[in-house]
């Protein structure tokens, strides 16, 4: 697959990989050469090769020493680029709530519930989960009969790791009397995972671990809204990713993950220096081109909080604005919760980076923008405010419209699960990219919360044999636009 090629961006690093090489090559052919040369008779010939050798290496090692000092190991990772030959497989996943049904011919998606149970499935040594809180099992007063599928999850996840030899690692939000996580202490009691706790309060003074993503035998993955939560597979709308065959991809995620890792461990702190092996060269700048679904894609990974971001990692804010930046038709956004504002710190801040993106691309460049965000019982009626003071700047020439997704109770029993029936999306397509994070997009998540997003482009499509991602990433966002389970702003005057 000559993926490589049709970038610019991976020339550079492709360049950067065969000066590497011959480096490399250039001590391995000389190493081969030794044996064979280290007869009396060669000494002189030896003698002048070693010359040869140091004239030629010499001012190389040097040049790298320097790099080493200068940039503290960057370059290193760079010289490293892989070259990525990987031919991974995307596919979208959702949880769609029990009930709930779309027109027909509205695209679906494979569930959260089965690609999870795929994940386990494939794994043959590890599993590493990063998690907000756990309740798979149902431990409501009256369990409902549509938990089976997260308590299945469980199962095979104790399964995995108590008959089949399969490492699990779970780094979790620190437990609270809110969020016990019964679960993933059954599972260590049961010798089948170790799990790590991460204290926001004590690490950084607030926040929580509220990342969602799975990551397998460092080839598979899985990031996403949704949580290791029964209600995530039957009762909450959810989207996420799952990608396979993808090692170039996953080891760097296995780098975010180790992070939450080291944090997580006893006493740790926040290290003034990160460790090397932590730091990435695929981000924003430099994205990875890799074949998805035999489609050029350049894609990286961005984390949250910032202060949880070795060198190299783009900051997730600054992938939001990224993405929408450069957007030049549309920018189309779901998300539970948006407020321009903080909500959790102490005196509340206004925070107006994602609105002013959104507002500059309407009004200055004419970007089509589109807001669908969620109403449930919870939701603060003050974000119909921010919502309005956005869609109000609506007209002819600067298209910025929002509506609000409900999802519907079915029945008494349906409407009476705590903290459930919501569109629970967080993600962004635009004409040339998506955006498929785990946050909410409110101030806080991006000053104190651990998150992730993944962030891909197809923009320069060759020859794609399958629908651009962003295509139907879109075809989702417009079903869920143009469904009945979508409100107009003026049908919730009686708020704010
Ligand atoms: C890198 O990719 C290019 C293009 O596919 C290929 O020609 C080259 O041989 C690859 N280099 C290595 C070291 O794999
Ligand atoms: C909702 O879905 C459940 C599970 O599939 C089914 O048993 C029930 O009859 C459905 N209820 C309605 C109102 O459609
Ligand atoms: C991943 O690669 C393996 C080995 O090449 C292949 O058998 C499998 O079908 C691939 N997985 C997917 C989801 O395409
Ligand atoms: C995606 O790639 C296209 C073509 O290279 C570029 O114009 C666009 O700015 C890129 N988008 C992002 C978000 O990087
Ligand atoms: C936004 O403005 C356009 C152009 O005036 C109009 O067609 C569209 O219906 C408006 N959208 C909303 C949600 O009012
Ligand atoms: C949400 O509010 C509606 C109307 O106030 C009520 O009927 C419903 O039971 C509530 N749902 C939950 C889950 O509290
Ligand atoms: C954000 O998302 C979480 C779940 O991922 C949800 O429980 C929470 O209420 C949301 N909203 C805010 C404002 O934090
Ligand atoms: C990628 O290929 C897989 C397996 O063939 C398919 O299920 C999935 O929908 C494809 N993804 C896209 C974005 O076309």
């Amino acid at each position: 697959m000559t993926v490589i090629e049709r970038t610019g961006k991976l020339d550079a690093g492709e360049f950067e990989l065969q000066f590497f090489d011959s480096r490399y090559m250039l001590k391995e052919e000389d190493e081969e050469k030794w044996s064979g040369w280290l007869k009396p008779s060669c000494i002189p010939i030896t003698i002048i090769l070693i010359l040869i050798i140091l004239v030629v290496l010499l001012p190389l090692l040097d040049h790298e020493k320097n790099d080493d000092n200068a940039t503290a190991g960057l370059n290193n990772l760079k010289y490293l680029r892989r070259n990525c030959s990987n031919t991974c497989v995307f596919q979208l996943v959702e949880s769609i709530p029990e009930n709930m049904t779309y027109t027909k011919g509205s695209p679906l998606h494979p569930s959260v519930f089965h690609g999870w149970l795929d994940l386990i499935e494939k794994a043959q040594n590890t599993i590493d989960i990063a998690s907000f809180y756990w309740t798979l099992q149902d431990s409501d007063v009256t369990p409902d009969p549509s938990a089976w599928e997260g308590e299945h999850v469980f199962q095979e996840l104790l399964h995995a790791g108590t008959r089949r030899g399969i490492h699990i690692r779970i780094a979790q939000n620190k437990p609270s009397i809110y969020q016990p996580n019964y679960d993933t202490e059954y599972l260590v009691r049961k010798g089948a995972a170790k799990v790590h706790s991460v204290d926001f309060d004590r690490l950084i003074g607030a926040g929580v671990l509220h990342t969602k993503m799975w990551l397998i035998d460092s080839q598979h993955f899985y990031i996403g809204s949704a949580n290791m939560d029964w209600r995530s597979l039957t009762q909450v709308k959810e989207l996420g990713v799952i990608v396979y065959n993808c090692s170039c991809l996953a080891t760097d995620l296995a780098k975010i993950f180790e992070v939450y890792w080291m944090l997580g461990k006893k006493g740790a702190d926040i290290p003034s220096t990160w460790p090397s092996s932590l730091y990435t060269n695929i981000n924003a700048e430099t994205p990875l081109a890799v074949s998805m679904n035999d489609t050029l894609t350049s894609v990286y990974l961005s984390s949250s909080p910032p202060q949880f971001c070795p060198n190299g990692r783009t900051n997730d804010i600054d992938s939001i604005l990224d993405v929408i930046s450069k957007a030049q038709k549309y920018i189309y956004v779901a998300v539970m919760d948006y407020f321009p504002s903080t909500l959790y710190t102490e005196n509340k801040r206004y925070w107006p980076i994602i609105d002013d993106a959104l507002r500059k691309a309407a009004v200055e460049r004419q970007i089509h923008v589109r807001l669908l965000a969620s109403w449930w019982n919870h939701t603060r009626s003050s974000m119909i405010y921010f919502l309005r003071s956005l869609a109000v700047l609506n007209s002819s020439d600067s298209y910025i419209e929002v509506k609000l997704f409900i999802v519907p109770s079915y029945s008494e029993a349906q409407g009476k699960i705590p903290f459930a029936r919501v569109n629970h999306n967080k993600y962004m397509v635009t004409d040339n990219s998506a955006y498929i994070g785990t946050s909410n997009w409110s101030g806080d998540y991006f000053i104190n919360t651990g998150g992730i997003g993944f962030i891909l482009n197809q923009s320069q499509t060759g020859t794609a044999s399958s629908q651009p991602i962003t295509e139907q990433l879109t075809a989702v966002f417009e079903r869920d636009w143009f469904s009945e389970f979508a409100h107009s702003l003026s049908e919730f005057e009686e708020y704010g």
